[in-house]
């Protein structure tokens, strides 16, 4: 269910850090791009992580997701870069979006700035999935996302806290759907860094499966030192070690995504 929009845009968050967000949404739309849909990637974190995965300096950049936001920048298809990667553009980020949950704080309608940027992004007919890239928190930068997005994953690690900090995360996403989206649907919960031979690995994974077997991700992503270098080359997996594990389990990832939001 696309909803009132004809893209699909998906949120990857959780508020806690370092779980794989940016990981995930760099190589989900890497790898959906790959399978041949249009993607956008909207970095929407002031520390510019997915930016700079893509190789683009998060100094040099001057019309960002805040410009867009802010309506600084004359009309958003301006703050869209074409990336040398099949079917992948993104909009960048940098340190200015810091100050824009300051800045909402006291307007009207202060939920919903990324959701109209959506609607304009959606007449332009030039992307089937959009996806965003989550800064660590439940603040309003996040909530923006929440209120633009039809769909939800949460990339989370096995470790002990996992649960409940995704049932604060189900908490604030009831109440997001309920007050301002009621389209929003969590697609699925994505175990990253997953290390199978860990015994704490497969108790935490046992227990997040008592409560939410039906949404978690089939593929698990392991921990692996491939993502680290890729990450440190600025290249997505997929181009950096096409037939690595983390690559090829991305690429399911995307596959699963497909099927979830279109059905097959
Ligand atoms: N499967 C994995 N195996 C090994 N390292 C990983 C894996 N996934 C992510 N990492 C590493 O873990 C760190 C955190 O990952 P990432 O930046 O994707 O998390 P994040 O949730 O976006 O963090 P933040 O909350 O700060 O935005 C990074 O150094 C990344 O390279
Ligand atoms: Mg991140």
């Amino acid at each position: 269910m696309k909803g009132t929009l004809s893209v699909q845009v998906i949120s990857f968050a959780n508020q806690k850090g370092g779980v794989g967000k940016t990981t995930s949404a760099l190589n989900c739309a890497t790898s959906l791009g790959v399978l041949g849909k249009r993607v956008l990637l909207i970095d929407l974190d002031p520390q510019a992580n997915s930016t700079s995965a893509l190789g683009i300096s998060k100094n040099a950049v001057k019309l960002s997701i805040y410009e867009a936001i802010t309506g600084k920048a004359k009309d958003v298809s301006s703050t869209i870069i074409q990336t040398k990667y099949k079917n992948l553009s993104i909009i960048p980020s940098n340190m200015s979006l810091a100050s824009i949950e300051a800045e909402l704080s006291s307007q009207f309608g202060r939920e919903v700035f990324l959701k109209r940027i959506m609607e304009r992004i959606d007449s332009l007919d030039l992307f089937d999935y959009i996806i965003i890239d989550c800064p660590p928190s439940l603040g309003m930068i996040t909530v923006n996302a929440l209120v633009a997005s039809n769909s939800l994953i949460i990339p989370t690690q096995c470790e002990y806290f996992a649960l409940e900090g995704l049932t604060q995360l189900m908490m604030s996403v009831k109440a997001i759907k309920s007050r301002y989206n009621p389209e929003l649907n969590i697609t699925g919960i994505l175990i990253t860094m997953f290390t199978p031979r860990y015994k704490l690995s497969q108790e935490v994974l046992s227990e997040l499966e008592k409560y939410y077997f039906d949404i978690i991700f089939n593929q698990k992503i392991s921990r692996s030192v491939v993502i680290g270098e890729s990450s440190s080359y600025a290249e997505p997996l997929y181009y950096y070690a096409k037939y690595s594990k983390s690559s090829l389990e991305y690429l399911e990832i995307a596959k699963e995504i497909v099927e979830r939001l279109e059905g097959f």
